[in-house]
């Protein structure tokens, strides 16, 4: 498995390249696009050779495929994550940001509260206001480098007008995988308060050593009445441009809420996505996936070591995902100071710490799906804008 080839993708309407320029102002001649959370990887071999069994074939019509697909899904999440799916549960959104907005649309009202930890990955916020409901910020605690969650100060902030509560497990932006002990504290939560769970696990595969994912279905059986999963294959196996997430409802009553919504606004999957989920659900994904896995943890200590060697900069120890979350506020420079240096002079377009909410402000995002040699070049670029704090 190669993820060492550097793949130019200038010029194939790639939203990480094609408009670094526009939203960062860095030129993609020069510079390291490290931001949206797509990776530089090509697929797994199944997922290519289905892509071009599909194009040689040459007929795009109706296709049904919902059973293979559905066994897939329970086989990937019963052999890598030990959660017991049944297919009937198991509903699939234009990607996971969609299923967010299916379940507040679902689940909640105008007007609701819905309580985020943040900070948090940036779209949640977005679809939450455009539907008119509110953001409740609930601010992790940033301990020593790593978030914690403060559940005695999250309870002072409730008002009785929150419905949801969305969790980010593991969560983006920091790469916390929250422990059994702490799943169950967010799950005592929305019991106490009386809110529905939506537990966020796009990010599940992409642990590591250290660490263990714990599915909230499992961590916390007993919420099941008012849970609901998020899952896709399209953070591990780079298929993001296919939309296809799933929004997973172990309990029969939300379930046939969701299903009339989901006739409603007459919702079904594309075909490409599907067929690229059987086919990356497969022992040969499962073989890449954790290929992929040693890549990344290989990629994360040689950015750590280069950041850790910046004195003011520290990035946060990931136990899950490719995106660093590196702190400047031991700079001393001001968010336009040290984000000038970031795009100007290292030429990296990096995701801007205030859009993940509260608690974000001193921090710029880092994607680290990429190949080690650019990685080792960000750092030395980094480094170099830096210098002066030597
Ligand atoms: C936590 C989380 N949820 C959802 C998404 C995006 O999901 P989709 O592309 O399926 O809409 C991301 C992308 O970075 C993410 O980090």
């Amino acid at each position: 498995m190669d993820f060492d080839s550097i793949i130019d993708r200038r010029g194939t309407q790639s939203v990480k390249w094609d408009f670094m320029e526009d939203l960062y102002g860095v030129s993609p001649e020069d510079g390291l696009s490290m931001w949206v959370a797509d990776t530089e990887f090509r697929v797994p071999e199944p997922v290519t050779a289905k892509m071009h069994e599909m194009a040689d074939h040459g007929i795009y019509g109706y296709v049904n495929c919902d059973s293979t697909y559905k066994d897939a899904i329970c086989w990937w999440m019963q052999n890598r994550h030990g959660w017991q799916v049944e297919p009937g549960s198991i509903f699939t959104t234009t990607g996971l940001v969609n299923g967010v907005g299916m379940c507040l649309d679902t689940f909640t009202q105008p007007g609701d509260g819905i309580v985020l930890f943040t900070p948090v990955y940036h779209a949640f916020a977005k679809v939450i206001r455009n539907a008119g409901r509110e953001v409740v910020e609930c601010q992790l605690v940033n301990k020593d480098g790593r978030y914690e969650l403060d559940m005695a100060a999250y309870d002072a902030q409730m008002t009785g007008k929150e419905k949801m509560v969305i969790l980010c497990s593991p969560h983006n932006p920091g790469g916390r995988v929250w422990t059994q002990e702490e799943l169950q504290e967010v799950a005592d939560f929305a019991k106490r308060h009386d809110l529905f769970l939506v537990s966020d696990e796009i990010h599940h595969d992409l642990v590591f050593d250290g660490a263990t994912h714990i599915p909230m279905a499992n961590a916390a059986p007993e919420v099941t009445e008012r849970l609901i999963m998020l899952t896709a294959p399209s953070k591990t196996f780079n298929l993001a441009g296919f939309h296809t997430g799933q929004v997973i409802v172990p309990d029969p009553h939300l379930r046939e809420q969701f299903q009339r919504r989901m006739l409603a606004l007459a919702l079904s999957p594309n075909s490409p996505g599907q067929l690229a989920t059987i086919a990356a659900y497969s022992p040969e994904g499962a073989e890449w996936a954790d290929a992929l896995v040693s890549y990344l943890d290989g990629n994360r200590k040689v950015f750590d070591d280069a950041i850790a060697g910046i004195p003011g900069l520290n990035s946060m120890r990931l136990q899950a995902t490719y995106l660093s979350w590196v702190d400047f506020s031991g700079t001393g420079m001001s968010r336009e100071e040290f984000t000038r240096r970031v795009e100007k002079d290292a030429k990296i377009a990096a995701n801007h710490g205030t859009t993940f909410g509260t608690g974000g402000e001193s921090f710029l995002r880092i994607n680290l799906g990429t190949q080690r040699a650019r990685i080792a070049e960000a750092g030395e670029r980094l480094a170099k804008a830096f210098s002066d704090l030597q």
